[in-house]
């Protein structure tokens, strides 16, 4: 990637990523499933290094959906303890470049000390506006809409809620995501062509990019590129092209003006 293109603005605020391959990565070294977690952890931390550059405003990584949960007990508690060291090793980093800890998911399944650990960071970083980075643990897209759809319902049963009141706001102030803008682009590594139960409200209109590249090996050029791709998408949310080149032109007008 060119380096006149790096700290260059683009409208990509929001940068989600599906991190698959770890496993793969490990087995192509004949290594544990736990190398390529590891490794899949630095790939972490050069992310939220690398996405401020570009102006990224919200990274969300899924890092542990509900569906994992059912993976080997060892596995599991590998990627917990892996979790806990991301935590303890980065909580002063994070502070000092400005980055804020948010978490989505089911916490209730997590353990006390996780659960602990992560409010600990999220509580600490909670000053923090240079870049929001969102961990999405023990997550998965349908159980958020329905812990939202039980709140909501128990509004509406208690009489506080008419039914007629439920629009599209709501439901999302109602998500772990709430607070957030919907993820401009998707990225999921791996070669994988799925959601796998990611940010399924909120991804509607996000654009979705694809590499072969395992999560372990994705760094600064491998964003540089989905950037770049991102930057060639045009994004019409069911407009027509000409609208969308009518309200650029009023806008700028307006700018002129
Ligand atoms: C992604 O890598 C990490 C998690 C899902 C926690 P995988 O562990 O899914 O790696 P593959 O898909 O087996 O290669
Ligand atoms: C998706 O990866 C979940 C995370 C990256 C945390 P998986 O490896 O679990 O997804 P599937 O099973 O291939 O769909
Ligand atoms: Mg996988």
């Amino acid at each position: 990637m060119d380096i006149s293109n790096l700290n260059r603005s683009t409208d990509l605020r929001h940068l989600a990523v599906i991190m698959d391959g770890n496993g793969r990565w490990a087995r192509k070294r004949g290594l544990k499933r736990l190398a390529g977690h590891q490794q899949g952890a630095e790939a972490v931390i050069r992310m939220v290094d690398e996405c401020p550059r570009y102006g990224i405003r919200f990274l969300t990584l899924f890092a542990f959906s509900s569906e994992n949960w059912g993976r080997p007990e060892q596995e599991v508690r590998t990627l917990m303890d892996l979790l806990m060291a991301f935590l303890s090793s980065q909580r002063q980093k994070m502070l000092e470049n400005g980055v804020r800890l948010k978490v989505i998911g089911d916490r209730s399944r997590l353990s006390a000390d996780v659960q602990q650990a992560l409010e600990d960071v999220e509580v600490a970083t909670a000053e923090r506006d240079r870049l929001v980075l969102t961990l999405a643990l023990s997550y998965g897209g349908r159980n958020e809409i329905v812990r939202a759809v039980r709140e909501i319902a128990g509004e509406v049963a208690a009489g506080s809620l008419p039914p007629e009141k439920i629009d599209g706001a709501l439901i999302e102030s109602h998500l772990d995501t709430h607070g957030l803008p919907a993820p401009d682009l998707l990225v999921r590594t791996s070669g994988e062509m799925r959601i796998s139960n990611f940010l399924l409200w909120q991804l509607a209109y996000s654009e979705l990019y694809f590499t072969e590249t395992l999560w372990p090996d994705f760094d600064a050029n491998e964003l540089g590129r989905a950037v770049d791709e991102y930057c060639s998408r045009q994004r019409r949310f069911g407009l027509t092209e000409e609208q969308l080149l009518d309200a650029k032109d009023s806008m700028q007008k307006e700018r002129h003006n």
